[in-house]
């Protein structure tokens, strides 16, 4: 039977990039729709569920997308209300790629130093949806996270929702304006910066200055890097005794994980895989053979 992926994007118009990924993953036909709010999802859903019954419903899968995080969260719950039973599909949540990007960030930072209690991490640009990803998942293995936005009342709006996912969350909201990132590196062992595409938002100075530093991971592609000094194709690279990521570097990784979370999908009717399920699958892919 075809693989049919019912897409559902908030934003004007749906992701290329998702439809291009999950074409590679061995999808046949994608169903893409723009701008869809929650009061849409039922009609949508119901279209997708109803026309494949039984064994066949697990060749049907929701994907939802779009760069709004909150949104896409609400078309998520959305989706699961519109389900009978076990007359259900697998549904995906990626908004900006950020589940499967912070999960790869993460899961590359724990290859070199343990995420428990005694490591803290710096999340730069923690507010958008990479990064408030990035944040829960740090706060999911314990870790202390210092979350940075230019603005106090977003940093503390993450810290709130994070606090609400993660039970024990250890999170702190802290107000960054300039690249110095003064008092907010001192002490870190790891910052995750996943500001957005060519901003930098740590500059070569401070890091090459921050003593405790042991790993540095920069999402951001685009020119200028968003953390100085750490060009996109870094893999572990070693910078002044710091292990240095870009994000072609952490990149393999993350399209490995969205391409394989996109099959697991047609695997079984039931899957929902969000924030801690694509974190599980990515530390489960980390440990398969090479
Ligand atoms: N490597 C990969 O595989 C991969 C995959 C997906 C995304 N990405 C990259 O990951 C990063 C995060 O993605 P996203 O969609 O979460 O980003 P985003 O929403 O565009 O931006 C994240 C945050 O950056 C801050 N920001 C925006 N403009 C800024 C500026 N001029 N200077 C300083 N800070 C600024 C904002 O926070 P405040 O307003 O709160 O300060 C914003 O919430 C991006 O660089 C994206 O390209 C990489």
């Amino acid at each position: 039977m075809k693989r049919i992926l019912l897409c559902l994007d908030g934003d004007a118009q749906p992701s290329v990039f998702d439809s291009v990924v999950a074409i590679d993953a061995g999808v046949d036909h994608l169903l893409r729709h723009a701008g869809v709010a929650p009061a849409d999802v039922r009609e949508l859903v119901h279209g997708a569920m109803f026309t494949r019954g039984g064994e066949a419903l697990r060749s049907t899968a929701v994907f939802i997308g779009g760069s709004d995080m909150h949104q896409g969260e609400q078309l998520l719950a959305a989706v699961q209300q519109a389900f009978f039973g076990p007359v259900r599909v697998s549904v995906m949540l990626d908004c900006n790629g950020a589940n499967t990007t912070a999960a790869a960030a993460v899961i590359t930072a724990r290859r070199h130093i343990p995420l428990g209690p005694e490591t803290t991490a710096v999340v730069l640009g923690a507010t958008g949806p990479v990064g408030q990803r990035v944040v829960r998942m740090l706060a999911q293995e314990g870790t202390e996270v210092r979350v940075a936005s230019r603005r106090m009342s977003r940093a503390e709006g993450v810290c709130h929702r994070v606090s609400r996912a993660v039970s024990g969350a250890r999170v702190t909201p802290h107000a960054c304006e300039d690249t110095r990132c003064e008092g907010l590196i001192e002490g870190a062992q790891l910052v995750i910066s996943a500001g957005a595409a060519g901003a930098e938002l740590f500059s070569q100075t401070a890091r090459e200055s921050c003593a405790s530093l042991r790993v540095a991971i920069d999402l951001n592609a685009v020119p200028p890097s968003g953390i100085g000094g750490i060009a996109p194709q870094d893999k572990a690279v070693e910078h002044n005794g710091t292990i240095c990521y870009g994000a072609l570097g952490v990149g393999g990784l993350k399209m490995k994980l969205h391409k394989t979370a996109i099959q697991r999908l047609f695997q079984a009717n039931d899957h929902v895989f969000d924030a801690d399920t694509i974190y599980a699958l990515g530390k489960s892919i980390e440990l398969e053979p090479k």
